[in-house]
């Protein structure tokens, strides 16, 4: 059986401060496992940023079970316990000027890793490895403040490759990108995700949340639904009550099936649906 990775059960979350106590999650149960691709879809406000930062233990439970790589969270776990868990969750933010703390590239991507007291041959070997992963080796050198959003953003994704964590969250990494910013983004998590690690993509683009093996839906601080993106995208209440779109590749398959053409229903990437519509246009030239 697959390693659970993250689980949690009946997990509450409220922030609590001075005098205010806003519940902003409730009754959260999940279990991810080790290697899969999970996106969350969910409105503004859903609590997204919230449940991520629960997964990093930024925001810890007011309530319930949350347990990471095996431990559960509680009061008998220590800072150093606490500390080693963190390190096997990274997190890369919107943002890609406010994720760089050095000015050349690979120094940027260096910087955890010595942080952490990896010894400096290793560092070498990390630094080259995860700018070799992101397409972005020949930059090494480079100042970054020359670089454009996608490309940063990438330098930051290896930044966070170079802790080597389990586990990569990326809290809406695409959305102040450019289309090809994005997509080279895109191309980097895809590549990330087929090598095994365990990817939780939080986005408001549902064309990225077609290439997840599991979507989970947050309305309101609750999970609202959570399955495929096949299941997903054909429940038309749900996405509509959850204030949810559909993927480019979804609504082109709608088109073709209103006008006849019998399509399957399985796999919504880009690559899949354009092997569907070829299937289906066979079948009926053979008819
Ligand atoms: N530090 C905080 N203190 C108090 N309330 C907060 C804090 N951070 C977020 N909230 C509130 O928690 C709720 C969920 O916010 P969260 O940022 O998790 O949503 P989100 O789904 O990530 O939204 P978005 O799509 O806009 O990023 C919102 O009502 C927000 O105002
Ligand atoms: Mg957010």
């Amino acid at each position: 059986m697959t390693e659970t990775v993250i689980k949690t059960e009946n997990l509450n979350f409220q922030y609590e401060t001075d005098d205010k106590i806003k519940p902003v999650l409730f009754d959260i149960n999940l279990d991810i496992k080790k290697g899969s691709f999970v996106c969350i879809l969910g409105r503004n406000g859903s609590g997204k940023s919230t449940l991520a930062k629960v997964f990093c233990l930024v925001n810890k439970p007011t309530s319930g079970s949350l347990e990471l790589f095996g431990t559960k969270i509680g009061s008998d776990v220590t800072e150093d316990q606490e500390y080693e868990i963190r390190k096997k969750i990274g997190m890369v933010f919107q943002n890609p000027d406010n994720q760089m703390v050095a000015t050349i590239v690979e120094e940027d991507v260096a910087f955890g890793p010595e942080n952490l007291g990896v010894e400096p041959k290793e560092i070498r070997r990390r630094v080259d490895e995860a700018l070799d992963i992101v397409g972005m080796k020949e930059f090494a050198r480079h100042s970054a403040s020359q670089l454009s959003g996608g490309q940063k953003q990438r330098v930051a994704i290896a930044g966070i490759i170079a802790l080597s964590p389990d586990v990569i969250v990326f809290d809406e990494s695409t959305a102040m990108l450019d289309p090809i910013g994005r997509r080279e983004v895109m191309q980097t998590i895809l590549k990330l995700a087929g090598m095994g690690k365990t990817i939780i993509l939080i986005t408001h683009h549902m064309d990225e949340a077609v290439y997840a093996d599991r979507i989970i839906v947050l309305s309101k601080g609750r999970v609202a639904a959570d399955g495929t993106p096949e299941g997903i995208f054909s429940r038309e209440k749900m996405l509509k009550e959850t204030g949810l779109d559909l993927p480019q590749s979804k609504k082109v398959l709608n088109k073709l099936s209103e006008k006849g053409l019998d399509i399957s229903t399985e796999g919504l990437d880009p690559k899949s649906a354009a092997e569907k519509i070829a299937d289906a246009l066979r079948k009926r030239g053979l008819q």
